[in-house]
């Protein structure tokens, strides 16, 4: 069973259906089900919904949830994004949060105040445990040590999204605390940018976390007299005997200045501890701190002092991106070290599973469906689970177990996942290159170069040029090997890096053009492979069919029949056979009988 939490007294929830948000536990719930949502975002969305029905302004919302602590916009942002992301609404047709662009928010559906009952009992997700990663924490302990030895250290930590990469710099936090008091670990977070971002945006945000602990003091102190037009940025922080010298330090504040100030102030607060500087999401950097890796790694001094940057390499591979240049020069000369997280083995996927349903026994065959269709990443295992749960597939009372056999699991892309893929589509890509992508997931999970460009009515050039770009930095698809088609053309051939990107870009294709992209995919395939068609014949059968094309569907059917049965594989063949019975059916008389006729003398002699 989830651990249960007692709750004593009347709760005040507010409720906007269909959710209910019940700040004393800090949750939100869609029916009962629990609506993920960070702190931050959490926050957020209570504050507005607090104040339903008014404008509420950016920077009041600034000073009310950041107070003492140097935020940008672009993070409240984020956060209304992720809000937003969580209830379903859209920024265009909002039902829930209203953007007034220029002067801030307002949450415009109708919130009651219902009371909730005593004694109700919450449950509550016991905390996720831990897995693997043995090698990665022994590997950025021994760096610590380093740093702890005045050898500066400056690792990376890449992985794709939602692979763990913040998971296990936490866990690596958790550590270092707890196994030396001297330790202090500060972090930033980078934000995918929205305008221009403040220089040295992240650094700021980690030396405010350090300003408002234990030693703020000491360091105000450190940046009053190396560092004063950083320290001038904390304005709520600042004593009244410093204001006045730093009203015309800021001033000559120039970004050369602030980066060799920050690099001397690094040098006096790292003298006598250790500092861990986890800048996060460094694949959204702003040049400067860009310019902050290159000046610091080659100061040539003793530091106690280790940061720890992660990214999405699939970012940083794009041609133009700030920091891939110094990294790579980092690398070469052995300034840096890189650790790459990688997505869970199977083992570890199941691990992960069984520490998840309290050590129980799992479902027959479960955890090697989450792997087939998460890739062991992690982030998608967690929106399976959570899909399979909201779909009534899996209870997750312990022990865990599925309401239908693992083998009638249709898995489709879980929801919180595609609203998230749909919004890098939406944001990140062109009409030309959603054009390109759609074609390509109407072909299907690979596809040719020459049959996308076709289904995309695109020359068959700049089709394979918006690949490549993609490919190149494995973003959405990557290459496989150029194929020569039975005519003798040869062509590139991409597949989607993941069945589920595949989906959403499918998805999103309206129902007639879809039908219409099949038909050009099935007509380019049978020119091309002509005599060879048989090759192929279950790719065909499945275009024609979602072209409702029925009677060329059931004819590659029975094509992919014969190859079944002569390779002794009755059963499939027989259900094949089924399936083209269900299609012929669909044909008008005459040729529905005789169709029907011959498929049924087929599957009397199989
Ligand atoms: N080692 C692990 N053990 C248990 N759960 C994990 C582990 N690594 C990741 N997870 C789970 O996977 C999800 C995604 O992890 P995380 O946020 O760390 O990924 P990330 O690589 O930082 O993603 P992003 O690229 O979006 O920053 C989280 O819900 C986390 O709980
Ligand atoms: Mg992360």
């Amino acid at each position: 069973m989830y651990p249960l939490e007692i709750l004593t007294g009347v709760r005040q929830v507010k409720e906007f259906p269909p959710f209910r948000l019940d700040t004393d536990n800090q949750c939100l719930w869609r029916g009962n089900q629990r609506v993920a949502l960070t702190p931050k975002a959490f926050a957020v969305l209570s504050y507005l919904v607090h104040r339903s029905g008014s404008l509420v302004s950016q920077n009041e919302m600034l000073d009310s949830l950041w107070p003492d602590t140097f935020v940008q916009p672009e993070v409240l942002k984020t956060h209304i994004l992720d809000v937003r992301t969580a209830l379903g609404d859209s920024a265009k047709n909002p039902v829930f949060i209203e953007t007034m662009p220029r002067r801030g928010y307002r949450f415009i559906a109708n919130v009651q105040e219902v009371n909730q009952t005593p004694q109700v009992m919450l449950p509550r997700p016991g905390p996720a445990k831990f897995i693997g990663r043995t090698k990665e924490l022994q590997q950025l302990g021994d760096f610590l040590e380093k740093a702890k030895g005045g050898t500066r250290q400056i690792v990376f930590v890449a992985g794709e999204i939602g692979v763990g990469k913040t998971t296990l710099i936490d866990m690596f936090e958790q550590q270092a605390l707890a196994t030396d008091a001297d330790v202090r670990v500060i972090r930033g977070q980078c934000v995918e940018g929205f305008g221009t971002p403040e220089p040295y945006y992240p650094i700021l945000e980690a030396l405010g976390h350090l300003l408002r602990g234990q030693d703020g003091d000491q360091l105000a102190e450190i940046l009053a007299t190396r560092a004063p037009t950083w320290l001038a940025k904390f304005p709520s922080l600042l004593k009244p005997e410093h204001r006045e010298t730093l009203h015309h330090e800021i001033m000559g504040a120039t970004k050369e200045r602030m980066l060799r100030e920050i690099c001397e102030a690094l040098e006096a607060i790292t003298a006598n501890k250790t500092v861990v500087l986890i800048l996060e999401d460094v694949h959204w950097v702003e040049s400067s701190t860009v310019d902050f890796f290159d000046v610091l790694s080659v100061r040539r001094i003793r530091e106690q002092l280790m940061v720890v940057a992660t990214f999405r390499p699939v970012h940083l591979a794009l041609v133009q991106h700030p920091l891939k240049a110094v990294k790579q020069r980092l690398l070469v000369h052995g300034l840096c070290q890189e650790l790459v997280v990688d997505t869970f083995s199977e083992i570890e996927v199941r691990e992960y599973l069984t520490g998840k349903c309290g050590h129980g026994p799992l479902p027959d065959g479960f955890a090697e469906l989450i792997y087939r269709h998460s890739d062991g990443n992690p982030m998608f295992i967690v929106a399976i689970l959570d899909y399979l749960r909201e779909s009534g597939l899996l209870s997750d009372e312990q022990p865990w177990h599925l309401n239908v056999p693992v083998s009638e699991i249709d898995l489709e892309v879980p929801s919180s996942l595609r609203r998230m893929l749909e919004l890098h589509i939406d944001r990140r890509l062109t009409e030309e290159e959603r054009l390109a992508l759609e074609a390509g997931s109407a072909c299907g999970i690979s596809f040719f170069s020459n049959v996308g460009a076709y289904v995309a009515e695109m020359t068959p050039d700049r089709f394979e040029h918006i690949c490549e770009i993609f490919a190149d930095r494995r973003q959405l698809i990557y290459s496989l090997d150029a194929f020569a088609m039975p005519d003798g053309t040869v062509t590139p051939r991409y597949q989607f890096v993941h069945t589920f990107y595949r989906e959403v870009f499918y998805r999103r294709i309206a129902p007639g053009r879809c039908a219409r992209m099949h038909k050009r995919a099935a007509e380019c395939l049978e020119s091309h492979f002509s005599e060879q068609s048989v090759t192929i014949a279950v790719e065909l059968a499945w275009h024609f069919e979602k072209s409702f094309e029925w009677a060329k569907a059931v004819q590659y059917l029975q094509l992919v029949a014969e190859n079944e049965a002569k390779r002794g594989a009755y059963s499939e063949a027989t259900s094949v056979l089924q399936h083209a019975l269900e299609l012929v059916a669909k044909l008008p008389e005459p040729e529905n009988t005789k169709g029907k006729a011959r498929l049924l003398e087929k599957l009397n002699t199989l």
